[in-house]
C-alpha cells in the first residue's frame, strides 16, 4: 500500500520470507540499490534480531517487521540517539492514533503498554568520519498476534480487544514516520526531546533499576544528548549507557 509520503516507503520490497530485514536492507545498501526510504517489509523472518544480540520472534503474518533506509547525513555521529528518538515517537504516535494513549518508550527505544512489550526498534548505522551514512531503522510491533512464549509481551490486538489491517498500519507507520524524521532534519530537536520525555516509561518516578548486578533505587530525570540514561540515584546523578543499566519490571 502506497503511504503518502515525500520519500518514506516510496520504494517498497516485500518479502514473504528472509532471515532479517535489517540483513536484507544492508545487502541493498552494498549494492547502492536503495533510496532514502527504502522499506523491505516481510511477513516471515527466520533470524530476526534484537537489541543486545537478542533475537526478535513473531507469529508469520500477523505482525509488521520492516526496515527503513535512511541517510541521515545531517547528523553528527554523537548525536545519533536523536534519530532514536524521532523513530519512536513516531512508532508512538501510531500506536496513540490506534487508541493505546497510555503506550510509552522505554529508554532508549522499546515500546510499552501497561508494564508490556509491544514492540522494538533496532537501529544500526553506519558512520562516515563524522556524521551518519546510512541508518537501517528496524521496527518490529506486534499486531495480531495473541499468545507470546514471555508473558511480558503484548500486542495492539491484545491491548485494543480486535484485529487490525496489518498493511494499513505499515501504510500509516511509514507517514508518521517520515513526519518525525522531517522534524529531526529540519533541527526540531528540542521539541522531539521535549516530546520524547512526555512518554519516557517511568519518566520522574522512583523505581527499581539493576547496574552493576545490584538493585538499586533511583528515578529517571532525563536523557543526555549522547543518549545516556540520567538517573538521580542517592541524591547524586549518574548517567548510563544501554549495557550498564537494566530496568526491573
Ligand atoms: C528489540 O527490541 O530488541 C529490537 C527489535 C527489533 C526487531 C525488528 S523486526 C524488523 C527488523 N529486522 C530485524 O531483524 N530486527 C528488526
Amino acid at each position: 500500500m502506497m503511504p503518502d509520503t515525500l520519500f518514506m516507503g516510496q520504494q517498497q520490497i516485500f518479502l514473504p520470507v528472509c532471515e532479517s530485514t535489517n540483513s536484507e536492507a544492508q545487502q541493498l545498501l552494498n549494492k547502492n540499490e536503495a533510496t532514502e526510504g527504502c522499506t523491505i517489509v516481510t511477513a516471515k523472518q527466520t533470524r530476526g534480531r534484537g537489541q543486545r544480540g537478542n533475537s526478535w520472534e513473531a507469529e508469520p503474518g500477523k505482525n509488521i517487521t520492516l526496515s527503513v533506509i535512511l541517510s541521515p547525513s545531517f547528523l553528527p555521529v554523537r548525536y545519533q540517539f536523536h534519530l532514536n528518538m524521532a523513530v519512536s515517537l513516531g512508532v508512538l504516535d501510531l500506536l496513540h492514533e490506534q487508541g493505546l494513549k497510555q503506550a510509552q518508550v522505554k529508554w532508549p527505544n522499546d515500546l510499552y503498554f501497561e508494564d508490556k512489550k509491544l514492540g522494538g526498534i533496532l537501529i544500526e548505522n553506519t558512520i562516515n568520519s563524522y556524521s551518519l551514512q546510512h541508518s537501517i531503522v528496524g521496527i518490529g510491533l506486534n499486531v495480531n498476534q495473541l499468545v507470546f512464549k514471555n508473558n511480558t509481551a503484548t500486542s495492539l490486538a491484545l491491548a485494543l480487544g480486535h484485529n487490525l489491517d496489518v498493511d494499513v498500519l505499515i501504510k500509516r507507520l511509514l507517514e508518521l514516520l517520515e513526519k518525525r524524521y522531517l522534524e529531526l532534519r529540519s533541527g526540531k530537536v528540542a521539541k522531539l526531546k521535549y516530546e520524547y520525555l512526555q512518554v519516557l516509561f517511568r519518566y520522574q518516578e522512583q523505581h527499581f533499576f539493576m547496574v552493576d548486578g545490584h538493585k538499586v533505587q533511583g528515578q529517571i530525570l532525563g536523557v543526555a544528548e549522547d543518549g545516556r540514561l540520567a538517573l538521580e540515584i542517592n541524591k547524586g546523578l549518574r548517567y548510563f549507557s544501554f549495557k550498564e543499566i537494566a530496568y526491573i519490571i
